[in-house]
């Protein structure tokens, strides 16, 4: 079982400049939260309890001030800094003593996923004892991402980072599970021409021997990364409409924890009484107080 995770929160978003000249992107609001909540929830629904938040030395005091250690939410929240954007794989290596030779999930600080089975399907990869799993998602612009191709037989064959001609449209989305090998081969990646450690590298060694899963997820799954103007208005609007349609909430890891058995109704009351009288601080009242089943 996968037991720790690494939420990669720094980056330069030159594609949200002006917005993020003065302010860390994850911490943008996606409608009522700060973004960085939804890949939080995501590692939580995983399963995962140990955090590792990776951000710029500028910004990392604000996730501290965020977040503390985690103790409101049962779990464990660590920091590290990433003096400069030099690539996603660059995580392992940041983290190295963290993860203490352990399995290790990644997820970017921009990225959300939500859907149907989704926990189902984060448990299964977290509880894979060998290899590596991704996940892919169909997608329009497949240029913009690390793009894999499949056989007739539905085996991924390839990964591309940022194809010029696309060979398919299934996008490599930001939520990677690796086991205990992680750092030692993240070690051995050199950096791209861009001059980042590619995670799509990492990616590759492990389909290389044949230990790379990658679960496709479907058309009831929707998967949004929120780096640029129109894509963060579409995420806000996405988790504004789920959530007043249904009453139910996108990306809160207060409620995650709660469904989790991480935390008990009297700590998600406290909870809900820091976010003060807002909506969401109404709702997971409503949840602690077992009206939302
Ligand atoms: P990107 O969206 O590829 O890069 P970015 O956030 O710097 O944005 P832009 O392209 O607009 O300049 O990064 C994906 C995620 O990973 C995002 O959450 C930022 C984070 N990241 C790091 O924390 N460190 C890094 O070295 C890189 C490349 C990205």
């Amino acid at each position: 079982m996968i037991k720790k995770g690494i939420i990669l929160a720094g980056g330069s978003g030159t594609r949200l400049h002006p917005t993020t000249l003065a302010t860390s992107k994850q911490l943008l609001p996606v409608f009522d939260k700060p973004m960085i909540y939804y890949s939080l929830s995501t590692l939580l629904l995983a399963g995962i309890r140990q955090i590792l938040i990776i951000s710029t030395p500028a910004d990392l005091p604000q996730y501290r001030r965020l977040f503390h250690d985690g103790s409101h939410l049962g779990i464990t929240i660590s920091y590290a800094e990433q003096p400069t954007p030099d690539g996603l794989a660059q995580a392992f290596l940041i983290g190295e003593t963290w993860i203490a030779g352990e399995a290790c999930a990644l997820v970017l600080g921009d990225n959300f996923i939500h859907g149907d089975h989704l926990s189902t399907l984060l448990s299964a990869a977290a509880s894979r004892p060998e290899g590596a799993t991704v996940f892919a998602y169909q997608v329009r612009d497949a240029e913009r991402y690390g793009v894999v191709s499949f056989n007739a037989d539905g085996k991924a064959i390839r990964i591309i980072e940022k194809p010029v001609r696309p060979e398919s449209a299934w996008a490599v989305t930001g939520l990677y599970f690796y086991d205990a090998r992680v750092t030692e081969l993240a070690k051995t990646i050199k950096p791209s021409a861009r001059g980042e450690l590619e995670i799509t590298d990492l990616n590759q060694l492990y389909l290389v021997e044949g230990t790379l899963h990658v679960e496709k997820l479907g058309r009831g799954t929707a998967w949004l990364d929120a780096g640029t103007p129109d894509s963060l208005l579409q995420a806000a609007t996405f988790v504004q409409t789920i959530q007043t349609r249904q009453g139910n909430l996108v990306g809160c890891p207060e409620e995650v924890a709660y469904r989790m058995g991480f935390i008990d109704a009297a700590m998600l009351r406290e909870n809900a009484k820091a976010i003060g009288k807002t909506e969401l601080g109404r709702i997971l009242t409503e949840i602690a107080d077992g009206l939302h089943p």
